[in-house]
């Protein structure tokens, strides 16, 4: 079976650098994905899987789906057949508990698997890597981190997932037991030299970082779940995720076979463009880059306003002129996000990009759609007491979580 390790830090010629840490370009250019694609080796997710996930769902495919947002797979065709058959599967997807609070960009997964969960009557698994965080940050505490995960706890709880199928752990408190001997399993399959290439990794770096992947390897086996999985041990895992965290699964997928355990599938999406333009993913030290689920509607005014990169001309009469280059456009790129009405989505971007409707309108437009959305998070929030946290965190059977 050939590896799939293939080292992530993108060579020179293609001009960007994609790990779970650092995603850049040179000179500022756009991300360009059919180069990851390439470069990770994973498949582009294209109109017929669409098409198979809405009729086997029996609903519309998610704006994230029909507007390319998670863009590429690897095997996603697999559990869909699987499916298809009547096998289940289950979601896993998590979060590095860094900050406070999280920009619009980090809802993108976990609004998108609380579709997945809805859509396909499926367990979900939320790992919270508190430790993570802990070891890459160098001013965070161990008991900083815990409450950091927490917080961010009740900001995804916040997104709708259904208790009754929905386990959310954080690494500090349930690494042990079952997921332990997987994580041991998996780490004694990759090589220093593997892990160093696959994470860039140097000397320097101190050894937890060396320790860490097979813990975010571990979810994606049902055994490390006994109290979910104890009688669905071949159970598939299906894993949405940016496609930065690729090289973690890359190195789950490689080890697999050898200990006897099935590949997970991945379904992954770009990034969240920073409000400043399309050459990376927001930035949590910049805050006038990203939209922050409890901005206000007036600081969302001002940073679109400000802030959000328009492909409009500089004179109104060159606008009418040359219309807007949408290909650069952050306000239309956001709409493509969270609009989600295609018909005007389509008229928004006929008017602006032959300059019949002005960028005023457009920011206009986009602070209405962000603001309901930010303040439906900001409601749902609210809602989520301690009780609710510690509910989704209790490790329990989950009986009904097929249906
Ligand atoms: N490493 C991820 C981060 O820093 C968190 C994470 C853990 C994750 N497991 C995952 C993300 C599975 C996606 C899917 O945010």
């Amino acid at each position: 079976m050939p590896s799939e390790e293939v080292a992530v830090v993108v060579e020179e010629e293609f001009q960007q650098v994609v790990t779970p840490w650092e995603v850049s370009s040179k000179n500022g250019e756009k991300i360009n994905y059919d180069k990851i694609i390439h470069q990770f080796g994973c498949q582009r997710l294209d109109k017929s899987l669409i098409d198979r996930v809405q009729r086997l769902t029996s609903r519309p495919p998610h704006v994230f789906l029909r507007r390319g947002v998670f863009f590429a797979h690897r095997d996603l065709n697999e559990i869909l057949d699987a499916y298809e058959n009547g096998d289940m599967f289950y979601l896993y997807t998590g979060r590095g508990p860094s900050s406070d609070s999280l920009h619009i960009g980090h809802l993108i997964p976990f609004m998108f698997t609380k579709y997945l969960q809805d859509a396909f009557k499926v367990p979900v698994v939320i790992q919270l890597t508190d430790d993570e965080k802990f070891m890459w940050k160098d001013n965070l505490s161990v008991e900083k981190s815990k409450e950091l995960a927490r917080e961010n706890a009740k900001d995804i709880i916040a997104c709708g997932f259904n208790i009754s199928r929905t386990f959310i752990f954080s690494d500090f408190d349930y690494v042990g037991g079952k997921f332990r001997e997987n994580s041991l399993r998996i780490g004694k399959c990759v090589t220093l030299n593997k892990v160093a290439s696959i994470f860039g990794l140097k000397g320097e770096d101190h050894i937890g970082k060396v320790s860490f992947p097979p813990v975010q390897a571990a979810p994606s086996f049902p055994s490390s779940f006994p109290h979910l999985f104890e009688n669905h041990q071949n159970l598939r895992c299906l894993i949405p995720c940016a496609i930065d965290q690729d090289p973690y699964f890359r190195m789950t997928r490689d080890v697999a076979p050898k200990i006897g355990y099935n590949k997970p599938s991945l379904i992954e999406s770009t990034f969240f463009p920073a409000l400043q333009g399309e050459s990376g993913k927001m930035s949590a030290s910049d805050p006038n880059s990203a939209i922050y689920v409890n901005d206000t509607a007036k600081s969302i005014r001002n940073k679109i306003y400000h802030y959000a990169f328009s492909g409009g001309q500089d004179s109104i009469e060159n606008h009418h002129k040359f219309g807007a280059n949408l290909e650069v456009d952050i306000p239309i790129k956001y709409l493509g996000f969270f609009l989600e009405d295609d018909e005007e989505l389509e008229h928004i971007r006929r008017e602006y990009g032959a300059g019949r409707m002005l960028t005023g309108e457009v920011k206009n437009r986009l602070i209405e759609v962000l603001t309901e959305i930010v303040e439906r998070h900001r409601r749902a929030r609210a809602a989520v007491t301690d009780e609710m946290v510690d509910a989704f965190m209790a490790v329990r059977p989950l009986p009904n979580m097929f249906r």
